[in-house]
């Protein structure tokens, strides 16, 4: 099999090979990471009830601009705010809008920030105010997901061990792996290869290289993984509306396994209940 031939995608056709990036690209990614996991943990600090994800989306697009950066999903394929907000069982890119968050909600923030030319892509799961206990647990259960994934990527290994580790622990914990939206390559754009699936799909399988930079994403969900896509064309939600959870890290690939570069400097990386 040549290299070209290493990654074969789903439909049988040969994927584009993930491109190998040097010190240099390390260098900035950590400074992208690091600036958008800052920004996190301003915007984790300002959600409580009766916030609205217009103001959170505000406070991104202020952020960004004060420190020279530039919000990546911001008019990214018509999208129109610089940041994701998805509430309960919304899965993946809610956008923000006027509705004031309310006691109980779960809410992923999703911000990707370009620093430099370099991104970084990042989410975390908010609690607004206090929460109910299957809803942390989902949220704790994603997180972990998160954290045993990137565990799982090191020397030798190939993409589907972090589609494996994910899925193993979501399943035993009863929950389901969202199949529609997947983990990407990334660096001086946004989306490249590899595609990084959260589950076991034999047929896309790509051999981890050092110098190789992607995101790992997974979306966790109580009940069925089936996911629809509203009518604005963005809004991906559970068909079965069942709670729905996601953490995001942006990681490089080293010699001997993975580096995150979107750690929170405030050690905010998962929320915590306020009675809790
Ligand atoms: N940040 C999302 C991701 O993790 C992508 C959002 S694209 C947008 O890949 F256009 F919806 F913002
Ligand atoms: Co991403
Ligand atoms: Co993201």
């Amino acid at each position: 099999m040549t290299q070209n031939e290493q990654a074969v995608s789903a439909s049988g056709r040969h994927a584009p090979l993930p491109p190998i990036h040097g010190p240099e690209a390390f260098a900035g990614m950590r400074r992208a990471g690091r600036l958008t996991a800052e920004a996190l943990d301003v915007l984790m600090e300002a959600v409580a009830p009766g916030v609205t994800t217009e103001a959170l989306d505000r406070l991104a697009y202020t952020f960004a601009m004060d420190h020279g950066a530039y919000p990546a999903s911001l008019f990214y394929r018509g999208y129109p705010k610089s940041i994701c907000t998805s509430i309960n069982h919304v899965v993946c890119h809610g956008i923000p809008n006027d509705k004031p968050l309310r006691e109980g909600d779960i809410v992923n923030l999703d911000i990707c920030l370009i620093v430099d030319g370099w991104h970084g892509d990042t989410s975390r799961m908010a609690y607004v105010g206090e929460v109910s206990r299957k809803a942390q647990r989902l949220c704790e259960i994603t997180h972990e997901c998160l954290m045993r994934g990137i565990a799982a990527i090191k020397p030798g290994g190939s993409t589907t061990d972090i589609g494996r580790a994910i899925q193993a622990y979501a399943e035993a914990e009863r929950c389901t792996v969202v199949r529609d939206f997947c983990g990407h390559g990334l660096g001086r754009t946004y989306h490249d290869a590899p595609t990084i699936l959260h589950y076991v799909e034999p047929s896309y399988d790509v051999k981890f290289q050092p110098g190789q930079l992607f995101t790992v994403e997974p979306m966790i969900n109580l009940g069925r993984p089936a996911v629809k896509v509203l009518s604005d064309g963005w809004t991906a939600v559970t068909r079965d509306r069942s709670l729905s959870a996601q953490f995001e890290h942006t990681v490089g690939v080293t010699e001997t396994g993975a580096e995150i570069f979107t750690f929170s400097p405030k050690g905010l990386h998962q929320p915590v209940n306020p009675a809790a």
